[in-house]
């Protein structure tokens, strides 16, 4: 008797699941997948070698160019702000794509070097643009910041709210860097990375995948302390330097190697592809010897790997954008291609981003 009770209880329970599968099933059919449709990114025209450096501080090209990879890196003028880099990389992507400011619905701005602590800096950048139609928020993710900017214009897209997503990775470190400091002074650069993001058209694939990853308990390995509620601007936190980047890099080194590498293999797996289906690979550029290892456990071809570091320095959140925009610019990825971004950074933050190229 018992058994004949459970009997219909059992069969509703079962046709439900069903149903609430093919109801998610639809939806996912329904959703619009997203694409990138254009680049474009701006650095400042004032350029900083190694040995305009070595002229202050206690340092050598040699040193720099074998631990970094870095040769040179671009500086804003006094009064250059992150907005105005942004800016000129948005009109030049605006100009590319034949659209109007007008048209784009969101603005997202990965920085860690907002104009200033409010208004947020995409407000400013609407305003520099006169992207009338937008709404904007800044994101603070660090050298990872683009990467989950990209997910989360991503997401507005997939939902139908939004059909042009400006994704903008800008920063002006050598506004938080001390000049006296060699260790953190040698390693930044200032500069701007823009991404728009729509929705695909029918057979385009688009974004396919990311990664986000957090792991809070690494902030004490590169983090600003002075400037927030924490620490506020007093005589005292100007002394102490504290409103410049402090930084273990042997600490964060460890990290970024296993984390960069780690991202780009997982994506690649869980997605069913290889590296060698890999066509362009834009990682972060902190150090040239950390983009290699990467490379080197992925076993991926060098020839598929951006590497801009010996001319832009890290330009933290404008690093994979200007990459992007660069290969572009080079004709080295086309419709169709395997494109695998991935970084990492303060936080510690750490992600990667997997699409076709479908701009
Ligand atoms: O994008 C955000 C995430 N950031 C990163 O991923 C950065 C990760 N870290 C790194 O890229 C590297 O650790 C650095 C480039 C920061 C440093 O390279 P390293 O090979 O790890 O050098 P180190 O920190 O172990 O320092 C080696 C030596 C030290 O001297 P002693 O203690 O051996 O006498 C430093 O004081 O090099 C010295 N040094 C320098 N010498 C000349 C540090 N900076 C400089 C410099 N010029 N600019």
């Amino acid at each position: 008797m018992e058994d004949d009770k459970d009997l219909p209880a059992c069969n509703l329970s079962f046709l439900i699941g069903h149903l609430s599968f093919f109801i998610l099933e639809i939806r996912r059919d329904l959703l619009y997948n997203a694409k990138i449709t254009a680049t474009a990114h701006y650095v400042p025209k004032k350029v900083v070698t190694n040995e305009d450096l070595e002229k202050f501080l206690d340092t050598s090209d040699e040193w720099i160019r074998t631990r970094t990879g870095i040769r040179q890196r671009h500086m804003v003028e006094k009064g250059v702000a992150t907005s105005d880099l942004a800016a000129e990389a948005s009109r030049r992507l605006l100009e590319r794509r034949g659209i109007s400011a007008s048209e784009i619905d969101c603005i997202i701005v990965a920085t860690v070097t907002p104009d200033m602590f409010f208004p947020s800096t995409a407000c400013i950048l609407q305003e520099k643009i006169g992207a009338r139609n937008a709404w904007g928020f800044d994101l603070s993710g660090a050298c990872t910041g683009f990467v989950y900017a990209l997910a989360a214009a991503v997401q507005f897209v997939h939902s139908g709210a939004h059909r042009k997503v400006l994704v903008a990775g800008a920063d002006v470190m050598t506004s938080i860097l001390n000049p006296q400091d060699r260790n953190t002074y040698v390693l930044f650069g200032d500069g701007a990375g823009v991404a728009l993001v729509e929705p695909t058209s029918p057979g385009e694939e688009g974004i396919l995948d990311f990664i986000l990853r957090s792991d809070g308990s690494g902030g004490k390995y590169l983090y600003m302390p002075g400037g927030g509620s924490l620490n506020p601007p007093t005589h005292e936190t100007v002394q102490k330097k504290m409103h410049y980047v402090h930084q273990d890099g042997r600490a964060v080194f460890k990290y970024a190697v296993v984390g960069m590498a780690e991202v780009s293999l997982e994506i690649l797996k869980r997605n069913n592809f290889c590296a060698s289906d890999v066509v362009l690979y834009v990682p972060h550029q902190a150090n040239s010897r950390i983009v290699d290892a990467a490379v080197e456990r992925m076993g991926l071809d060098k020839s598929k790997v951006v590497l801009n570091i010996d001319r832009y320095a890290n330009t933290t959140a404008a690093t994979i954008p200007i990459g992007l925009s660069e290969a572009c610019e080079r004709n080295r990825v086309r419709r169709g291609d395997l494109v695998l971004m991935a970084s990492f950074g303060a936080g510690f933050t750490w992600g990667s981003l997997l699409l076709r190229w479908a701009a």
